[in-house]
């Protein structure tokens, strides 16, 4: 069967994340993607599973894109219709397909990614995306569970936004790039903060363990691990020397500290080093805990001063590059405007 994904973000780190989990998935534009999965169920597993994925399409077999071929295929009171990949006008299709129906109602969708899933869900929408050229006929099966990533965003126990905590849906895209499947593998966040990674990580099935220098954020990522009925080994500890309380660990998966919130610009030249010394004491450290052939997914700063870009990912091509394979550079999350660009890096320990 043919599936359509809809992501959210139009970023390296949807695209990273969805080539990562469905093998080949093939871009049709920014923030669609197209792949094969035997069945609907299947096809819904992983969509629920991706940080990115907003809304899943199947293609109806035998469904063309007319007025009394559509029609047909109307179950609920209401229905919505878009034209895949196009912002063109939609009413006067919809009253055409409209008058075959009985009764029925129709929602214009505002834009060619359909109705949102909010809308979707409390009208309990039938929604079609049209592809006119190649004459084919897409349904949702499914949107995102918009409820459940606002709690996980705004609902638990500790949330501090002046801390640098990860948008949840991000949080889960970095653990997917984890080339694993999590069943009874350990994943360890060194710098944990509120605990984002490791809720995630927990909700796709890893054991999970982490470690922050400050107090209170481990209490905080306990707690907030705990309302969610997940637990695991959390402690206080400098993230340079995770080796001498965790062994054997499968992944670590990290956005670590990325220097003080607020800075001049004349002192980021001042800071970078400070960073690098900690990410290279981190990265040498975890070579000891990491099973071989184990993955570490870390988020590291750029900066510009004007006069500069400083990549603190480049401390990855001195003599790190002899115990680490990077698999994957330049996977970006921030925006473009951003004061701190943030690139994601995948390694494997050699
Ligand atoms: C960018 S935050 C991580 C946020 C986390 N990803 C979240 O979404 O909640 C960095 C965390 O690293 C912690 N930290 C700073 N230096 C550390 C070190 N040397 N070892 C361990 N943790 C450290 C800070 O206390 C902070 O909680």
């Amino acid at each position: 069967m043919q599936f359509l994904l809809f992501v959210g973000a139009n970023n390296t780190l949807a695209a990273e994340e969805v080539s990562a989990q469905i093998k080949k998935a093939t871009q049709i534009s920014p923030n669609v993607y197209r792949f094969e999965m035997g069945s609907v169920d299947e096809a819904k597993i992983i969509a629920e599973r991706l940080g990115s994925s907003i809304k899943l399409a199947v293609l109806l077999e035998g469904v063309i894109p007319g007025a009394k071929s559509i029609a047909k295929e109307i179950k609920a009171k209401n229905f919505s219709l878009s034209l895949l990949g196009k912002k063109e006008n939609t009413s006067k299709l919809h009253q055409e397909v409209k008058d075959n129906l009985e009764r029925g109602r129709f929602v214009i969708p505002k834009d060619e990614f359909g109705v949102s899933p909010v809308i979707n869900k409390k009208h309990k929408i039938d929604e079609f995306f049209l592809d006119i050229e190649n004459n084919q006929v897409w349904q949702t099966v499914w949107v995102h569970s918009f409820m459940h990533w606002i709690k996980k965003d705004r609902h638990m126990p500790h949330i501090d936004p002046q801390a640098g905590m990860l948008p949840p849906k991000i949080a889960r895209s970095m653990v997917n790039l984890v080339p694993l499947s999590p069943e009874g593998k350990i994943l360890v966040d060194p710098f944990c903060g509120s605990g984002r990674v490791l809720v995630e990580a927990a909700e796709v099935g890893y054991q999970i363990g982490g470690t922050d220098i400050v107090t209170n954020q481990v209490q905080d990522t306990i707690e907030n691990l705990q309302s969610m009925n997940f637990s695991g080994k959390i402690e206080v500890l400098d993230a340079t020397h995770l080796s001498d309380k965790f062994s054997n660990i499968d992944a670590i998966v990290t956005e670590p500290f990325l220097g003080k919130s607020k800075f001049r610009q004349d002192e980021i030249r001042y800071i970078v080093p400070g960073l690098e010394k900690l990410y290279l004491g981190c990265l040498k450290d975890w070579l000891k805990v990491l099973k071989p052939g184990g993955f570490v997914v870390m988020v590291f700063p750029w900066f510009n001063d004007g006069k500069k870009e400083y990549k603190t990912s480049e401390i990855i091509d001195g003599k790190l590059k002899l115990s680490y394979n990077p698999l994957k550079r330049g996977i970006f999350y921030s925006r473009p405007d951003a004061d701190v660009k943030r690139e994601i890096v995948i390694l494997q320990k050699q």
